[in-house]
């Protein structure tokens, strides 16, 4: 170990790069650590230097790919319910830009707080450097009615998920006696009455959902399916949301569960590490700061393989509408006594688990995910879970959402389609993309190149006309442009068009819902996520409730509901494959590993198609506070559904 230390204070020594001494290299400190205090991690983030370069660098992309995105003229003075997002994109850009910072980190914070509260998870600046390591603190927060009163308490059973994370996290507490606080009643958080506090957490760290009910959801512990298993949220609270490390610790008033003498307690963070290993400063910068191999997209024209294969749709891009919930990297378990125990039928090895309660009459499909590692396993598990419900004489359907946070737009379009019947015609949104100059240059680069929808997403093939005939490769769907105006600023669009998804389903979809409609399904889910429930809502009228909230304000079923989000490497890649990265207009190479991604498509809604869905109001039909019985426990939920 020592010998190490000394081997990366050398190499740190003749960097000059950075100011920091060698000698007191605050990085190595936390080098090689899963977890360590958030004052030593701050000190190794701050210790970067401000580079005007790296400035610039970013804020040139960044803005590059701001004229992509579909909702910027919206922000302008965002619509009731939503107004509280109301931003001026390019005012804050302009800020950034003459504001002074000591650090990189203190720059990139503000560019990441500033798209954070945005509050569109499609639209965000992450900074590997600095979104590495994230706070958890050793009391998930609830939110449930006991005696027929809502109240915010430190969960029961977080003894169970806190132990979860490990001795590596829970040695660190140094001795801090976080199990006594189990069960707790809080009376206040940080001197504000918690959920007071829970909106401000709501509105300046959770980010991701437009609405603002939502985030306060998110403010709290759930459960959730990660990867492939049940899983414990531990909510923005008790994570701190995305933050980072800012905070050391929370001050708490509470009441514990054996006592009735309210006490403050100060409850400490301890930071975890989901980044590249590192062994100082320079090899921190190097390793997670830098720009890397994926950080920047790739001219596809140049990767034979994957083209002209037209007839395969197994290899046509792929959409995505999806968040980034960095609390997914260093999820915990559901603890055991809370996996349900209902029978599980066929199609649950995935994201999708399916459960027959116990009346036998209810069908539970709990989809945790639209982005399994397998899209065509995703529909056949589709198919085998509703023929297993079928067999065994279910007669209704519940289909819990809750924290999906979203995948491919065509698996949110399968679900639907399958649930409804082809009867219903056409499974998704009229959309558009933003017809901006370089984005038409795009298309007619696309056009005179050959490149089809194996290399881009921009090319025509990817679409349908209204009346769902597959556009031909060579039409340009986007110049001439729609005209358009949003908060009185021209905003040309392309012209209209449909998905072409069911050239990607491999299953036979019947012609009549297999199951009559009066299913319920249970919301807090994101993007494709909130597509598939839009459309339940408006092609199906579909009972949606929702759980949770803060007492007396909505929540809305749809937390986010953008539509085709491209990652900074994939609008880079369009450029690239259209032969424009030269294009005075295109945005530069980032410096630095990260990933500002956009709302690249919107999707409008069927009940006006001058609103995207995002920005319309459409409220559940039923809505429940969480209660001991069901925050944690799914099919305590399901059987009370
Ligand atoms: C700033 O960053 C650029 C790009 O990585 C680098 O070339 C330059 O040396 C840095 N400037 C200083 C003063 O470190
Ligand atoms: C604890 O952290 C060390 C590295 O610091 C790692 O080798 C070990 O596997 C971790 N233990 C657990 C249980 O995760
Ligand atoms: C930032 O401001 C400077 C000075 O006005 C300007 O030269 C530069 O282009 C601006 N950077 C961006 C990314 O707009
Ligand atoms: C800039 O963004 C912040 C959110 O980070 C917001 O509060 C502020 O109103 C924005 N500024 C303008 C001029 O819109
Ligand atoms: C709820 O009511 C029961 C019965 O009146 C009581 O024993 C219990 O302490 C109450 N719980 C809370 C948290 O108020
Ligand atoms: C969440 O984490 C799990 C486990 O690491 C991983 O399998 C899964 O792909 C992640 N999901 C998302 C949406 O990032
Ligand atoms: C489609 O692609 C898969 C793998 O990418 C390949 O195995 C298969 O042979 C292809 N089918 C056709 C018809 O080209
Ligand atoms: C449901 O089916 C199981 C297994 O066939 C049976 O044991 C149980 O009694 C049934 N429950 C009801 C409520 O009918
Ligand atoms: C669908 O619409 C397009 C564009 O208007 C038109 O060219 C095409 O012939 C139509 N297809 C059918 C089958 O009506
Ligand atoms: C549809 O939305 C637009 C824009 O908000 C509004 O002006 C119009 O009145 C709406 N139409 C209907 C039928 O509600």
């Amino acid at each position: 170990m020592h010998t190490l230390r000394l081997l990366s204070f050398l190499i740190v020594s003749y960097s000059h790069v950075f100011a920091a001494p060698a000698s007191s290299d605050p990085c190595a400190t936390i080098a090689g650590k899963l977890f360590a205090l958030p004052a030593d991690v701050l000190a190794c983030e701050r210790s970067l230097p401000f580079n005007e370069t790296l400035r610039q660098n970013v804020l040139t992309t960044i803005s590059r790919v701001f004229d992509f995105y579909t909702f910027e003229n919206w922000y302008l003075d965002s619509p009731a319910p939503f107004q509280e997002s109301t931003n001026n994109i390019r005012a804050n850009l302009t800020r950034i830009n003459t504001t002074h910072y000591e650090t990189d980190y203190d720059f990139n914070i503000d560019m990441y707080d500033f798209t954070t509260q945005l509050n569109d998870g499609h639209t965000r600046w992450f900074t590997n450097c600095y979104t590495n390591w994230q706070n958890i603190l050793p009391a998930p927060f609830i939110n449930v009615e006991i005696n027929g009163t809502q109240g915010v308490y430190i969960a029961p059973d977080s003894v169970d998920f806190i132990s979860l994370i490990g001795t590596n996290y829970t040695d660190l507490l140094d001795g801090f006696d976080y199990q006594r606080l189990a069960g707790a009643l809080v009376k206040t958080i940080e001197g504000k009455d918690p959920y007071d506090y829970a909106d401000f957490v709501a509105d300046t760290v959770s980010g991701n959902y437009l609405d603002h009910g939502v985030r306060v959801n998110s403010v709290f512990s759930s459960y959730r399916i990660s990867g492939t298993d049940f899983s414990q949220r531990l909510g923005d609270l008790g994570e701190s949301g995305p933050t980072g490390v800012k905070q050391t610790s929370l001050e708490v008033k509470l009441i514990t569960a054996k006592s009735n003498v309210e006490e403050t307690v100060s409850i400490p963070f301890i930071a975890s590490f989901i980044g590249v290993a590192f062994t100082d400063q320079a090899s921190y910068w190097e390793n997670n700061c830098a720009a890397n191999a994926d950080t920047n997209g790739v001219d596809l024209r140049s990767s034979g393989s994957t083209r002209r294969s037209i007839d395969n749709i197994s290899r046509r891009r792929l959409a995505k509408g999806n968040i980034i919930d960095k609390s997914n990297d260093s999820a915990i378990g559901l603890p055991p006594q809370f996996v349900p125990t209902a029978p599980q039928v066929d199609g649950s090895e995935g994201v999708i688990k399916n459960f027959i309660l116990p009346d036998n009459q209810t069908g539970v499909m709990f989809v945790g995910s639209f982005e399994p590692d397998d899209f065509d396993q995703f529909q056949a598990d589709t198919v085998a879970a509703i023929s297993a419900f079928q067999n065994a004489g279910v007669s209704r359907l519940l289909i819990d959402l809750t924290n999906n946070g979203g995948g491919f737009v065509c698996l949110g379009q399968f679900l639907f389609q399958y649930l409804a019947g082809s009867n219903i015609g056409y499974p998704g949104f009229v959309s558009t993309n933003r017809a901006n100059p370089l984005a038409q240059k795009i298309v007619a680069a696309d056009i005179a190149l050959g490149n089809d929808d194996t290399i881009t997403f921009y090319s025509a093939d990817n679409w349908a006309f209204l009346n769902d005939t597959q556009m031909p490769e060579s039409f340009d769907y986007i110049d001439p442009s729609l005209p358009f105006a949003v908060n009185t600023v021209n905003e040309p669009t392309s012209q209209r068009f449909h998905d072409t998804c069911q050239l990607s389903f491999t299953q036979t979809i019947p012609e009549d819902p297999p199951f009559p409609i009066e299913n319920v399904a249970i919301g807090n889910c994101a993007s494709t996520c909130a597509m598939f429930s839009t459309l339940m809502n408006e092609r199906l009228q579909t009972k949606i409730a929702v759980f949770g909230g803060k007492p007396g304000e909505n929540v809305e079923f749809k937390g986010m509901a953008g539509n085709q989000v491209l990652e900074w490497a994939d609008i880079d890649t369009e450029i690239k494959t259209a032969g424009l990265k030269d294009d005075p207009l295109a945005p530069p190479d980032l410096l630095v590993s990260g990933d500002f991604r956009h709302n690249w498509r919107t999707a409008w809604s069927w009940f006006n198609e001058s609103i995207p869905i995002a920005f319309l109001s459409e409220l559940p039909k039923l809505r429940f506070p969480y209660t001991l019985e069901t925050y944690n426990d799914p099919q305590n939920l399901w059987i009370f559904a």
